[in-house]
């Protein structure tokens, strides 16, 4: 495997963890030009029905290889619990809108040890070359919120948080070849260095078939 060398992460100046007026962690992400406040953070029961309406389009279910089609309430009640058993990502993974407490589900930005990747769990993937200790990070988020720069710091809040109160080091990101959209926003991220890796995957009949590239990105940290 090649080195896995690559330039540190370094926290962003607006970083700050704070705490909600019901006492809950989140971080505010910064105020941009054209958006709302966005906050990361714990997910909530109640945010299944916008979770449900949100996932259950053609472009997550064109995107994301594990996701079940059709996506219902169900599979939203069954994902919030398994995350807030603790026994899958790290616990800060909402994106709200408006407010940290009482804002609207908007997406999410997950870190999960990567043999708990959702991948994994669900169709029993490989990730090649995977190390002990590794992250895999994985993401989605509402249309009506894409391209204001919303994921590309939703990924700096997370990683700061995670490195601090978490103690990761090593985080992994796949996207699609055909993903644009993915692939440009790990690429806007560079301290996340391409691995020669690539893997071709067999996308489920259900969700139209045929044989796709996956890229790998690895970022670790070196003290
Ligand atoms: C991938 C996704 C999370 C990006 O979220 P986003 O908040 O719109 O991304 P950002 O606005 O932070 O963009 C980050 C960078 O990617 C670029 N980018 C984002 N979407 C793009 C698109 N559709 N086409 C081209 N470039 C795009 C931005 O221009 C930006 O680069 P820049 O800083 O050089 O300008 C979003 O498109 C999504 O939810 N897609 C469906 C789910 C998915 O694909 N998940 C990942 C599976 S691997």
């Amino acid at each position: 495997m090649e080195s896995l060398a690559s330039s540190d992460f370094i926290t962003p100046a607006w970083y700050r963890l704070q705490t909600s007026a019901n006492g809950e962690p989140y971080v505010q992400l910064p105020e941009r030009p054209g958006r709302e406040p966005i906050f990361l953070t714990s997910l909530k029961t109640t945010d299944n029905m916008n979770m449900a309406t949100m996932m259950d389009i053609p472009l997550f279910h064109e995107t994301l290889i594990s996701l079940p089609k059709p996506y219902t309430v169900s599979d939203a009640d069954f994902w919030i619990t398994l995350q807030l058993s603790g026994k899958s990502g790290l616990s800060l993974q909402a994106l709200r809108s408006g407010d940290p407490d009482t804002g609207v589900y908007i997406g999410g930005v997950t870190l999960f040890p990567t043999e708990k990747a959702p991948a994994q769990a669900i169709l029993q993937l490989t990730t090649q070359g995977s190390i002990p200790g590794e992250y895999e990070l994985g993401y989605s988020l509402n249309p009506s919120y894409h391209r204001k720069g919303i994921m590309r710091d939703a990924v700096l809040a997370l990683l700061a948080w995670a490195i601090e109160g978490a103690g990761v080091r090593n985080v992994v990101v796949s996207a699609n070849e055909i993903n644009s959209a993915s692939v440009k926003l790990i690429e806007s991220l560079p301290f996340f260095s391409r691995s020669g890796e690539t893997q071709e995957e067999a996308w489920p009949e259900h969700k139209g078939g045929g044989m796709r590239t996956l890229l790998t990105w690895r970022w670790n940290r070196s003290n």
